[in-house]
């Protein structure tokens, strides 16, 4: 294990998984119609020749695709593979590259399964790597940098981005498009990282990695679990369509602290009498929620996408409802 003062070259694992920062169009100021994850991580790395210095490394293209057509069954995949190299005796940590569009559901996803101490590191891009002004390059430095600091251990999963290093439980993608646009909502980042230079001012509060129930070998299959977003007048009938194409759980983002529609509740008693494990959010992206239903499970401050990782992944590991609900208070 490498101490703070520790002068010796981390050993660092890069596990490119395609994105914007690996992203490719014909024009430097197409910002916006690239193919993400086209290139394979090399030519971003051939950008960065200074990220020898931080590490001995180890690259590993593991799949090139835009993260918008990533779901359950890849992180799943991410995940196994980041558990084989951090059991490797001879990585210090680990950095991950991703499209930004679902990066924190995968870094939450790890955040809940990796049982390490070690550093993971997810990154990515906002401008692809053919842009000009790319923010690619500057941000897998940052990242390897933070990867390489031994204050990053025992912190959990993190994403830095942007020079903001923030945890995989309270990132969030904030803009569409601006180079800021990962926030950590009210709780805000956990520290900053500038040319390398990694300053931490916050740990995490919650539980992760090492100290939570989920483990990678409980899980043999994935449960589908969607998302309902109210809206003034949504149809209810929606939601039971949900489990008869085969949803085991379905997570509401409720108005205010948590509230719906009389219709709505209706179906959800419905879909509650039928095995379908329902948990409340909220849409207002600040706050925290309480139950206005008998069985339906609070997500305290989660966001939708985060309440729906650790609600599918406490389905997969078998997990009661009662556990549920302290999950969602704990993690
Ligand atoms: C993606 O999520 O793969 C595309 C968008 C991005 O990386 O910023």
């Amino acid at each position: 294990m490498r101490e703070q003062n520790d002068m010796t070259k981390a050993r660092l694992h890069l596990l490119a998984c395609g994105g914007t920062i690996a992203g490719l169009a014909s024009s430097p100021l197409d910002f916006f119609g690239y193919t993400a994850g086209a290139a394979p991580v090399a030519a971003v790395l051939a950008k960065l020749p200074e990220i020898e210095a931080l590490a001995d490394w180890q690259v590993e293209d593991f799949c090139q695709l835009g993260s918008e057509n990533a779901g359950p069954e890849l992180w799943l995949q991410i995940a196994r593979r980041c558990a084989d190299v951090l059991q490797d005796e001879t990585v210090d940590g680990l950095v991950i590259t991703s499209g930004t569009d679902t990066m924190e559901e995968l870094a939450y996803f790890l955040h809940l399964l990796l049982k390490t101490d070690k550093p993971v590191v997810l990154t990515g891009a906002m401008r692809p790597l053919s842009a000009y002004g790319t923010d690619g390059p500057v941000n897998l430095y940052n990242a390897a940098a933070v990867a390489a600091n031994p204050e990053s251990r025992g912190k959990g999963v993190l994403l830095v981005m942007n020079d903001t290093i923030l945890s995989a439980r309270q990132a969030a993608k904030q803009d569409s498009f601006r180079l800021h646009t990962f926030g950590g909502g009210e709780f805000g980042p956990l520290g900053y990282v500038a040319a390398g230079q990694v300053q931490f001012a916050a740990a995490p509060w919650h539980r992760h990695t090492q100290a939570t129930e989920f483990h990678l070998a409980d899980i043999h299959k994935l449960p589908q679990v969607e998302i309902f977003y109210m809206s003034g007048g949504a149809d209810a009938r929606l939601l039971p369509t949900m489990a008869d194409l085969g949803a085991a759980g379905v997570v509401l983002a409720g108005f205010g602290n948590g509230t719906f529609s009389d219709a709505v509740g209706e179906q959800l008693r419905l879909l509650m009498s039928r095995g379908v494990v329902c948990a409340v959010t909220s849409r207002t992206q600040s706050g925290f929620v309480v139950s206005h239903l008998p069985g339906l499970l609070p997500a305290a401050d989660l966001s939708p996408q985060k309440a729906r990782v650790l609600l599918l992944l406490a389905l997969a590991c078998g997990k009661t409802p009662a556990d549920m609900e302290r999950y969602f208070a704990l993690y």
